[in-house]
């Protein structure tokens, strides 16, 4: 079981996890640095130029002064910049994820987390993971807003239904780790927690090879473009020049018609499938019907997977 001894922080089991806690320190450090200034100075002001205490001087009231102009102003700005940077700083690192991650994609829906692994190992409200190992979530919801969040590695990312969020982390303890939807998400949202489970990489390698019969998603990708007859217009050798080429589409930028350049990421194709004329390539007609409400989220990982494997060289 998760060990849940008393302890005022969580462990820290990710890259993420020290950094996190140096900044919140330093902020705590910060504020009660200044609340007790502050306090004890109007104590003692108070206290010093209380009401009939006749032994201080009044005389020399001044009504400016441009060096403290400049301090208050200055010194707040330093530090307040100095905050941000570092927090900007922490943001980047934990949303831009390294090109070596391995891409877990999550479906959340209400209320539990639907996990697949890049061999098509699925799991439910649990997530297994390698020691070491960068791991990126692609997250979608079926329905309402929820947000992933693994405390001992200080990640939290809201899921959004309708487009693709991401997040990565690497662990750097084994273990179990508790996995909380931090966005209330209707009744049963206390219960819409799992465990994330973090293994040596063989044991991981073992676990993830339990169940081999599964399809990758890939080939499932691969077997719906055919299904919802994708590979009629989109034929691989492109012959038929009515429709853009799929090949090394994944991650390149696309022309569209309009004049606009946009990159051919996981958003942009799930848009194109569900409503292909919001995004028209230039040099085509609009011919392609829409696909809303014919593939749901796990099918559109599917073929969105297929997709990018149609971008390795
Ligand atoms: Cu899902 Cu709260």
């Amino acid at each position: 079981m998760i060990d849940d001894g008393f302890r005022l922080f969580p462990e820290q089991a990710s890259t993420h996890a020290a950094g996190v806690d140096h900044l919140y320190f330093a902020l705590l450090g910060l504020s009660v640095f200044f609340t007790l200034l502050i306090t004890a100075l109007i104590l003692y002001f108070s206290i010093k130029y209380r009401k009939g205490n006749t032994r201080v001087d009044r005389t020399a009231r001044s009504t400016h002064d441009l060096r403290l102009e400049i301090a208050w102003m200055v010194i707040p700005f330093v530090i307040s910049m100095s905050i941000f940077g570092w927090g900007a700083t922490l943001y980047f690192n934990g949303y831009r994820s390294p090109q070596n991650a391995m891409e877990v994609r999550v479906v959340a829906k209400q209320w539990m987390w639907k996990i697949q692994h890049p061999n098509g190992r699925r799991e439910i409200n649990e997530l297994h993971v390698p020691l070491g190992q960068p791991v990126k979530l692609v997250m979608i919801s079926e329905d309402v807003i929820h947000s992933f969040y693994v405390p001992a590695f200080r990640v939290k990312r809201d899921v959004l239904p309708g487009s693709y969020s991401t997040c990565w982390f690497e662990a750097t303890r084994t273990g179990r780790f508790h996995l909380f939807c931090a966005e209330y998400c209707g009744t049963n949202h206390s219960q819409m927690v799992g465990v994330v489970v973090v293994e040596e990489p063989t044991a991981y390698a073992d676990w993830l090879s339990g169940t081999a019969a599964n399809e990758t998603p890939v080939a499932a990708g691969q077997r719906l473009f055919e299904d919802l007859k994708c590979v009629t217009c989109h034929r691989p050798e492109g012959i038929t020049g009515r429709c853009p080429p799929l090949e090394g589409l994944y991650g390149a930028d696309v022309k569209l018609a309009n004049g606009a350049v946009v990159t051919a990421d996981d958003n942009y194709l799930r848009e194109s499938i569900l409503r292909p004329n919001a995004k028209v390539v230039a040099g085509y007609e609009p011919l392609m019907p829409g696909f809303d409400g014919q593939v749901d989220e796990e099918q559109m990982i599917q073929l969105i997977t297929y997709l990018k494997s149609l971008a390795k060289p």
